[in-house]
C-alpha cells in the first residue's frame, strides 16, 4: 500500500471533460453542490417524486442515529418501479435487457417482455407459498432469469437474497442458513471460459444442510446432467409454462426489506448487508441518471455480476428504474479471445461502460491492440468501482478505450451504502487520475482523524456524516453488530466505512484502501478471518494468518502463512491442497496465491498475530520494527523462507 500512497500523493494531472460532452451534460451547473447541501431532504425528495408511488410519504427522513427511516408511511414497489411505469411510454418496446451468453447466443427482452416474465414467474412464487418478507435464495449466473427472480422477488415483496455464482457450496449454505430462506433459485450449470461449472451439484451440497429451504427452481441452463429430486426440485420453465400473466404488486412500506446481500467484514461471519425500498430506490435512480449522465438512447453497459452490490444497483435497479437498456454478459472477458468486450461495445453499440480497475489492468496488460481492433466510437461515457484505480490504468483506459474522448467517473462506494457516494459528475468535475473527487450531491463525506477530528488537508479515515436514502439499515439478524461495525469509531451519528483516505489541496478525495482486516482482491471483498478460518479447517493445519501484497492486475494478492500441526512435512502438493481447500470453503476467488509455511507466527508478547510484519515479508520489504516481537527468529525464518520460495 506505500508504494501506491506515494504514487497517489505525486500524481498531479488534470483532465477535463471533453467540450462536446460538456455541452450535453445533465448536470452542468456546479451549484448543483452547495443547493443540494443546503436543503438535502428536499434534495432527495424531488428524487423520491421521480418514482412511483401508491402513497407519498408523510416525512422524507426519521433520522434517530444509527437508526433512519426514509420517505415515512410512503408505499411503492420496487418491480413496478423498473417495470410497470415504462409501460405506458414509448419504452414500452424499449429494450430492457439486451444479453449474451458465453457460447455466443444473445437475447433481447423489451421492457414488456420483462414484465411478462417478472409477472408469471411472481405468480409461480406465490403457488409456491412464499409469502411478504419471506427470503428467497438466489444462486444463477449471469441471464435474464436472475433479473426475473428478483423482480419476482420485489413484484410479491419477498426478500432476495443473491448469492454470486462463484461462491462455494459451503458459503452458499453459510448464507441460506443465516436468512433461512424458503427456496432456492438456481440452474444446472454456468459457462465460464467455455466450461461448464456444476452450480446445481454445489446447490444440493448446499441445500442438504438448510432445512429452511422447501424447494428448489432450477433454469436449465446448459442441459447438463443433474439429479434431480422429484419431491424438491422443480424447472423454471415447466413452472413458467403454467402460471398467469397477471399479479398485481404488493404495496411495500418504503422501509421494507428489499434485498438482504451478504458481504465479508472483520469476522469470519459474513454480514447480511439490509437494504429496504423507497430509498434504496431514490438512491439509485438519481445516481444512474447524474453519475452516468443517463440519456434515453443510451445503451448502458456495467460489466459487474449482479451477485455483487455492483450488479444489483448498476445493473438491476438503478437503470431499469430509469428504463435503460442493460447490456448483460455472462461470461469471461477473454473468451473466446480478448477482444470480446470490444467486440460487444461495437457491435451492441455500447455508449455508457462501467467496470472495475482489475478488469482495466488486464486488458492493459493483453494490449492496446485487442481494442484498436474493433470501433469503439459508440462510448462516450466510462466508469470504474470497487478498488482504487492506478494513475497508469487509468490514463490507459481514458486513451485505449475512451480516446480521450469520454470522461471517466471513478465512483466510490460499498455494499452497506447501496449507492455512489463519492464520483465525479462528468459533465462538471475535473478529473484527477486516482482520485474519486467529490461526494454526490446531498452526501456529505469528510476526512477524520481519530479523535474524530476534521482533516481539511492529508491523509486520515473516511467518514460520512449525514444519512443517505440508499444506506443499509442493519446487518440482517444482528443489529448490534450493524451498531458496532459502523457507527461506534466516533460519535454514534457517523458512519465508518473502514477506508483509509487523502483529501489533496482542492478537497478532492483520494481512496487509500481498507484500514481493517477487509482484503480487496479484484474489486471482491474478502474477510481475512474468512480465509483464515477455512485455512485451518484444512486437517494438516495448525494456525495461520493471511495478509495481502500488491499485485499487478488483481490490485492484491493474497499471501497465507501456514503453521502446520505437530510432525507435518511440507511441500508443492500441500500447498496446492491448502489452497484448493480455500477455494472449496469460500469460491475460486478467495484463493491464496502463495503459502508459506513456517514453524510459528510472528507474534507480540501478549499473542497477537503481527500482520504488518507479515506483510511486509510477503511484499519483500525491509522488516519495520520488531521490538515487539516475542521471537525474533521467527521472522528472519519466514522472510528466508519466502525469499527461498518466490525470490526476494
Ligand atoms: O475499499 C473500498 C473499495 O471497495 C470497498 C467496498 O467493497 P464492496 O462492498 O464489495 O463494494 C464494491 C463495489 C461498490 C470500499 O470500502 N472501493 C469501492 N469503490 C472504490 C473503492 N476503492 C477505491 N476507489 C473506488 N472507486
Amino acid at each position: 500500500m506505500p508504494v501506491e500512497l506515494e504514487s497517489l500523493l505525486m500524481e498531479s494531472r488534470v483532465f477535463d471533460s471533453p467540450q462536446a460532452f460538456r455541452e450535453h451534460a445533465t448536470i452542468r451547473d456546479a451549484n448543483i453542490w452547495k443547493e443540494s447541501d443546503r436543503e438535502f431532504e428536499d434534495f432527495w425528495a424531488r428524487w423520491a417524486t421521480e418514482l412511483s408511488w401508491f402513497r407519498k410519504w408523510d416525512r422524507v427522513l426519521d433520522w434517530k442515529a444509527p437508526n433512519a427511516r426514509w420517505f415515512v408511511g410512503g408505499r411503492l414497489n420496487a418491480s413496478v418501479n423498473c417495470l410497470d411505469r415504462h409501460l405506458t411510454t414509448p419504452r414500452r418496446t424499449k429494450a430492457a435487457l439486451i444479453w449474451e451468453g458465453e457460447p455466443g447466443e444473445r437475447r433481447t427482452l423489451t421492457y414488456w417482455d420483462l414484465y411478462r416474465q417478472v409477472l408469471r414467474f411472481a405468480n409461480a412464487l406465490k403457488a409456491l407459498g412464499v409469502k411478504r418478507q419471506d427470503r428467497v435464495a438466489i444462486y444463477l449466473p449471469m441471464v435474464p432469469e436472475l433479473v426475473v427472480a428478483m423482480l419476482a422477488c420485489a413484484r410479491i415483496g419477498a426478500v432476495h437474497s443473491v448469492v454470486f455464482a462463484g461462491f462455494s457450496a459451503e458459503a452458499l449454505k453459510d448464507r441460506i442458513q443465516d436468512s433461512s430462506a424458503c427456496l432456492l433459485i438456481t440452474a444446472d450449470a454456468s459457462y465460464r471460459r467455455g466450461r461448464l461449472i456444476p452450480l446445481k451439484r454445489f446447490a444440493d451440497e448446499a441445500v442438504a444442510q438448510c432445512p429452511s429451504i422447501r424447494r428448489v427452481v432450477v433454469f436449465k441452463r446448459s442441459g447438463m446432467e443433474i439429479e434431480f429430486s422429484a419431491k424438491r426440485d422443480l424447472w423454471w420453465h415447466e413452472l413458467m409454462r403454467e402460471t398467469a400473466c397477471e399479479c398485481p404488486p404488493e404495496e411495500m412500506d418504503a422501509e421494507d426489506t428489499l434485498y438482504i446481500l451478504y458481504t465479508s467484514g472483520t469476522t469470519g461471519k459474513p454480514k447480511g448487508i439490509v437494504h429496504t425500498t423507497g430509498g434504496y430506490l431514490t438512491g439509485v435512480t438519481a445516481t444512474t441518471q447524474w453519475v452516468f449522465d443517463l440519456k434515453e438512447n443510451d445503451v448502458y453497459w456495467c460489466t459487474a455480476d449482479i451477485g455483487w452490490v455492483t450488479g444489483h444497483s448498476y445493473v438491476v435497479y438503478g437503470p431499469l428504474a430509469c428504463g435503460a437498456t442493460v447490456v448483460m454478459y455472462e461470461g469471461a472477458p477473454d473468451w473466446p479471445d480478448r477482444g470480446r468486450f470490444w467486440k460487444m461495445v461495437e457491435e451492441h453499440g455500447v455508449s455508457v461502460f462501467y467496470t472495475a480497475p482489475t478488469a482495466i489492468r488486464s486488458f492493459m496488460k493483453w494490449g492496446a491492440e485487442w481494442p484498436e481492433r474493433h470501433d469503439l466510437s459508440s462510448l462516450r461515457l466510462l466508469g470504474t468501482v470497487g478498488e482504487p484505480i492506478n494513475p497508469e490504468a487509468w490514463v490507459w483506459y481514458y486513451k485505449a478505450i475512451g480516446r480521450e474522448q469520454c470522461p471517466i467517473v471513478d465512483t466510490w462506494w460499498q455494499t452497506e451504502t447501496g449507492m455512489i457516494m463519492i464520483t465525479p459528475l462528468p459533465g462538471i468535475t475535473r478529473m484527477k487520475p486516482g482520485s474519486v473527487t467529490r461526494p454526490f450531491p446531498g452526501i456529505r463525506a469528510e476526512l477524520l482523524n481519530v479523535k474524530g477530528e476534521r482533516v481539511e488537508e492529508g491523509g486520515g479515515y473516511l467518514a460520512i456524516t449525514r444519512p443517505w436514502p440508499a444506506m443499509l439499515r442493519s446487518i440482517y439478524g444482528d443489529h448490534d453488530r450493524y451498531v458496532k461495525e459502523y457507527w461506534s469509531k466516533w460519535k454514534g451519528d457517523i458512519y465508518f466505512p473502514g477506508d483509509g483516505a487523502k483529501r489533496d489541496r482542492d478537497g478532492d478525495f483520494w481512496i487509500l484502501g481498507r484500514v481493517d482486516d477487509v482484503l480487496n482482491v479484484a474489486g471482491h471483498r474478502i474477510g481475512t478471518m474468512e480465509v483464515e478460518s477455512a485455512l485451518v479447517d484444512h486437517p494438516r493445519v495448525a494456525e495461520a494468518a493471511v495478509v495481502t501484497r500488491p499485485h499487478d492486475v488483481k490490485g492484491e494478492a493474497i499471501v497465507a502463512f501456514v503453521t502446520l500441526k505437530e510432525g507435518g512435512e511440507h511441500n508443492d502438493h500441500l500447498s496446492g491442497e491448502i489452497r484448493e481447500h480455500v477455494a472449496k470453503k469460500i469460491g475460486a476467488f478467495a484463493r491464496p496465491e502463495e503459502v508459506i509455511f513456517s514453524h510459528d507466527l510472528p507474534k507480540t508478547r501478549s499473542g497477537k498475530i503481527m500482520r504488518r510484519l507479515l506483510r511486509d515479508i510477503a511484499a519483500g520489504k525491509v522488516l519495520g520494527d520488531t521490538t515487539t516481537l516475542a521471537d525474533p527468529v521467527v521472522v528472519a525464518e519466514l522472510k528466508e523462507r519466502y525469499e527461498a520460495q518466490y525470490g526476494a
